[in-house]
C-alpha cells in the first residue's frame, strides 16, 4: 500500500488495511511478490499528480518484467481528477475512488477485476479508526469528509465532494473506544473543522470539543485544518481552557495580501487574520501556531509577496508548510483563467523557505530553559527517547516509555529538534 497526500488520505489507507486485513490479508514484504498493491492518490499539486504517474510507471515494469500476476489498485484524490487518462494510458486493474472503501476491499476479496471502476457519487461512510501498528498511542479521527469553501486555487472540493460531517455520538463513541483501548492523543480530522455540524445542524464545532473533553480522561486532544475565517473567540477560549486540548493550532495563511486573499476567495482579510492570533496571543503569550502559505499566486507583485513575508516575520509561527502555486485543471482559478506563473513562484518559495527557516530557528531557541510535557512516541535514533510535546514540537527526552507523558526541561536544539 502506498499513500501519498494528506492526513486523510493516510486515515483512509488505515481503514482500506484494516479492511484487507479482516478478509485475511497480510502486508507484502517485498513487491516482487505482493499479490496487490494499491495506491493511494493525491493532485492537490501538479508534483504530487506527476508522482503517481511515474509510480504507474514502475508498477507497469514490474508487471511486465518481474511479476506478472501483481494487480494495482489505485483510489484516492485522482480518480476523480482525471480519469480518462487514467483508463486510456495506464493499466489499472481497479480504479475506486474515495467513497469505495469496502467495495474495493470486496473485490480485491473476492478476486474480481474484471468491473475495473467503481465510483459512487454520495453517501459517505465514516470508519472506525485503525491504529498505526508502529505508533498505536495516537490515532486521527475524521469528523468531517470533502470541502465546501471553494477556494479558488484548490482542487480539493471537487475531488472529494461535498463537505458532510459525523454525527457526533458516532463521534465520541469513537473516541471513548480508542481512549479504552489505550491511545494517548487523537487528532480530529477535517478539511475544515471549524465547519463541523453545518450541514447537519445542531452541534457546532466548540460544542463538540466541550463534549469530547468531557469523555476523554488525560489524552491529548488535536485537529485539522482550520479555516481562519471561522476561528472564533469562542474556539480560541476553548482551545485554551479546555484541559484535553492541546496548546497549539495550525491555522493557514495563504496570503499576506487582502488583494490575493481576496483572488484566492478565503473571505477574510490580513487584519482579520492578525486580530485572531492577537486574541490567542492576549490570553496566552507566545502561543504556537504554524501555517499554510501559497507563493507566486496568480499575478502576484513583489510587493504582495514582502507582505506575506512580513506577516510571517510578525506572527512567528513555529512552522510553515510553504509551497508554490500549481494550477489545477478544475479549480476556480484555473477556470476564470487567472495565471500561474511557476517560474516566479519557485524564485519566492526558496526566499520564504529561506526565512521561515531562520523564523523556526529562532522561536525554538526561545523554547531552551522552558518546561513541557512530552508523549513519547519511540527511540529516539542516538539514544533517548523522542516524541512530541503539547505545544507540538518534537522533543528527544532522556527515558521513559512508549506512550508516557513526561515533563522535562529543554536545554539545546539539534536541527528542528529540542534536546531535554
Ligand atoms: N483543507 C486544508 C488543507 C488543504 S490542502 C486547508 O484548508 O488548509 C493543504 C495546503 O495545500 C493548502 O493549505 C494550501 O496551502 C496548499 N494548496 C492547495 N492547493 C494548492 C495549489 N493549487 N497550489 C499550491 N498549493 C496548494
Ligand atoms: Fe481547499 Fe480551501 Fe477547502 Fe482547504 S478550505 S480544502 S484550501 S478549498
Ligand atoms: Fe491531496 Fe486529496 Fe488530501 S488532493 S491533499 S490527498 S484531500
Amino acid at each position: 500500500m502506498e499513500t501519498y497526500g494528506c492526513q486523510m488520505n493516510k486515515a483512509d489507507s488505515a481503514s482500506i488495511r484494516g479492511l484487507l486485513i479482516e478478509r485475511g490479508f497480510t502486508d507484502a514484504e517485498d513487491i516482487t511478490k505482493a499479490d496487490v498493491v494499491i495506491i493511494n492518490t493525491c493532485v492537490v499539486r501538479e508534483h504530487a499528480e506527476n508522482r503517481v504517474y511515474a509510480r504507474l510507471g514502475y508498477f507497469r515494469h514490474i508487471k511486465e518484467r518481474i511479476n506478472p500476476a501483481l494487480k494495482v489498485v489505485l483510489t484516492g484524490c485522482l480518480t476523480r481528477f482525471n480519469r480518462a487518462k487514467l483508463e486510456e494510458e495506464y493499466e489499472i486493474d481497479l480504479i475506486a475512488d474515495v467513497y469505495s472503501q469496502a467495495e474495493l476491499a470486496d473485490c480485491i476479496a473476492n478476486d474480481s477485476y474484471a468491473t475495473q471502476s467503481l465510483y459512487r457519487t454520495t453517501n459517505y461512510k465514516f470508519k472506525p479508526s485503525e491504529l498505526d501498528p508502529d505508533n498505536p498511542i495516537r490515532a486521527y479521527v475524521s469528523i468531517t469528509h470533502g470541502c465546501d469553501n471553494w477556494c479558488s486555487y484548490c482542487i480539493v472540493p471537487a475531488v472529494r465532494g461535498t463537505m458532510i460531517s459525523r454525527p457526533a455520538d458516532d463521534i465520541i463513541d469513537e473516541v471513548k473506544r480508542l481512549c479504552d483501548l489505550g491511545v494517548k492523543e487523537i487528532t480530529l480530522l477535517g478539511q475544515n473543522v471549524n465547519s463541523y455540524g453545518t450541514d447537519i445542524g445542531g452541534m457546532k464545532f466548540v460544542d463538540l470539543l466541550e463534549r469530547i473533553d468531557k469523555t476523554t480522561s488525560g489524552q491529548w486532544i488535536r485537529f485539522m485544518t482550520s479555516h481562519p475565517k471561522d476561528f472564533s473567540k469562542t474556539l480560541a477560549d476553548a482551545v485554551i481552557d479546555l484541559q484535553s486540548l492541546c496548546g497549539h493550532v495550525h491555522l493557514p495563511l495563504q496570503s499576506g495580501s487582502n488583494r490575493i486573499l481576496s483572488l484566492m476567495g478565503r473571505s477574510y482579510s490580513r487584519e482579520d487574520y492578525l486580530e485572531k492570533i492577537g486574541y490567542l496571543r492576549s490570553r496566552k503569550p507566545d502561543f504556537p501556531l504554524s501555517t499554510d502559505i501559497i507563493v507566486g499566486f496568480a499575478d502576484e507583485t513583489d510587493a504582495e509577496y514582502e507582505e506575506t513575508a512580513s506577516m510571517l516575520r510578525t506572527i512567528r509561527f513555529e512552522d510553515a508548510y510553504l509551497y508554490h502555486y500549481s494550477e489545477r485543471k478544475g479549480s476556480r482559478a484555473a477556470e476564470k483563467g487567472l495565471p500561474c506563473d511557476e517560474a516566479t513562484g519557485r524564485e519566492r518559495l526558496a526566499k520564504i523557505i529561506a526565512l521561515q527557516r531562520s523564523l523556526s530557528a529562532d522561536s525554538l531557541s526561545q523554547c531552551i530553559g522552558t518546561t513541557m510535557s512530552v508523549l513519547i512516541e519511540s527511540k529516539a535514533r542516538d539514544g533517548g527517547m523522542i516524541g512530541r510535546s503539547r505545544e507540538n514540537r518534537m522533543v528527544v527526552v532522556p527515558e521513559g516509555k512508549i506512550g508516557d507523558i513526561v515533563t522535562v526541561t529543554a536545554k539545546e536544539i539539534k536541527g528542528h529538534t529540542l534536546i531535554a
